[in-house]
């Protein structure tokens, strides 16, 4: 199968949405399969910066873009981001953006609960984006959530609200928080819906047909594997599975429609929100590595913690999610660094592991065994052959795949679309 499913191999941030733009002007369709707009994809198109939280990355070139059932939606922000797209000259409609009907709706609850959890949750607090994301995948499971496909069904939801607003009720009580005003959520609802409405579509068809015409379907990944909610640093992580396998399920496709699975790799390592982080440096290094790649959250704005590269995460992350092959990003950001640490295993207890355990209090613990490299001082910006790199940076590549047991397939040497190395096109079987 033609297809390519693109993840982030880290704590999310990798660089992503180059990528798939890269990508995505080769594919016929650009599907997004979980999260919600927590997400944040910044796309640089000669010299516009697009700034996508809930859209895939696709439909900046006109690409049909899809946001699957796997998605948690929010409706408000959804007509923000089209209007805001488009406002810088995209070109969105139904013909080429489709949402899938079975998406949970996030609501202002989902939200006002995300919050007070976070405020109340001392030094348990995850760090979230406080979007709404957790609580409402918590409904979908629950089945007490709105879906997209209510909106079009307004006089239909008594029942569901009954459900869902007497779950949320005791929570607020308990929280402090005004009960939910019921009468003011419908209108809310009645008054965003016809901004949503004829984007909804059972998407799921358009992909079975772009599979029988062989067409080339891009899934994008949002977050990254360690934020998974099953193979991630837990409970620090977003409530969504975001390891490949997902895609299949959070489209209504079958598990082989993943295709090559490409894992993002950032050059070393970055985190926003709390929870273990073996390889941060908390120090001046550590503001070296986040101002020279102007590590700051998309979506929150917040400055992301930084740390040497991790291999035994990547590797970890490769392997639960069947990750064929790397784009290694931001090698740049290393530049003029005369010694570069990369860690090889943990310790723990006396005991050597090429893995991170499980239990969040040992994930704290381990401590990096590092293997100390040489840097380099020219500048590998903008290059866009293996010629064009200075030996020591390719050494460190090298170093990576060999560590990972994963080979590269692109480096990225800018934010610019073209400063990219191919090594092996992941469209090409
Ligand atoms: P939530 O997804 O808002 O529930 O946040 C849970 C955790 O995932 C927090 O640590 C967030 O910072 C992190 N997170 C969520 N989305 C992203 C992302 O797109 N990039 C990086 N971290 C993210």
């Amino acid at each position: 199968m033609p297809n390519v499913t693109v993840i982030g191999a880290q704590w999310g941030d990798e660089g992503k949405g180059k990528i798939v733009d890269w990508l995505s002007s080769r594919a016929d369709v650009v599907v997004r399969f979980q999260g919600g707009h927590n997400a944040g994809h910044t796309l640089v198109v000669g010299n516009q910066t697009y700034k996508l939280s809930l859209l895939p990355s696709g439909i900046v070139r006109g690409t049909l873009s899809i946001i699957g059932n796997g998605v948690v939606f929010d409706p408000w922000h959804f007509r923000d981001e089209v209007a805001r797209i488009s406002a810088m000259g995209v070109t969105i409609t139904p013909e080429n953006l489709a949402v899938a009907e079975q998406c949970p709706l996030i609501l202002p609850l989902h939200r006002d609960l995300d919050g007070a959890r976070e405020d109340a949750s001392g030094a348990g607090k995850i760090g979230t984006t406080r979007r709404g994301i957790g609580p409402a995948y918590e409904d979908k499971a629950g089945r007490r959530a709105l879906r997209v496909c209510d909106l079009a069904h307004l006089d239909d939801i008594g029942p569901q609200l009954d459900r869902l607003l007497a779950h949320h009720n005791a929570l607020r009580t308990g929280f402090g928080i005004a009960p939910v005003d019921r009468e003011q959520l419908i209108a809310e609802l009645r008054d965003v819906a016809p901004s949503v409405l004829p984007y909804i579509q059972p998407v799921w068809t358009r992909l079975r047909d772009a599979k029988a015409q062989r067409k080339r379907i891009l899934f994008e990944g949002a977050q990254g594997v360690l934020l998974d909610v099953d193979h991630g640093t837990y409970p620090f992580v977003t409530s969504s599975n975001v390891v490949a396998g997902q895609a299949a399920a959070g489209s209504g496709m079958g598990p082989n429609a993943t295709g090559y699975v490409l894992g993002i790799v950032k050059a070393y390592t970055t985190r926003v929100g709390s929870g273990p982080f073996p390889t941060e440096q908390d120090n001046d290094m550590g503001e070296r590595l986040g101002q020279r790649g102007r590590e700051f959250g998309t979506v929150t704005g917040r400055k992301r913690r930084c740390g040497w590269f991790d291999a035994v995460l990547v590797r970890q992350a490769i392997a639960v999610s069947g990750v064929a092959g790397m784009a290694l990003t931001k090698l740049d950001v290393l530049d003029g660094f005369e010694t570069l640490m990369i860690c090889t295993g943990y310790r723990l207890d006396g005991r050597e592991l090429d893995y991170l355990p499980a239990h969040t209090a040992d994930q704290a613990r381990v401590e990096p065994i590092y293997e100390e490299f040489q840097g380099w001082s020219e500048s590998t910006a903008g290059a866009r052959s293996w010629a064009e790199l200075p030996a020591q940076a390719i050494k460190y590549i090298r170093r990576i795949e060999e560590l990972t047991q994963c080979p590269v397939a692109l480096v990225s040497t800018s934010p610019e679309r073209e400063d990219t190395i191919l090594v092996r096109d992941p469209f090409v079987d």
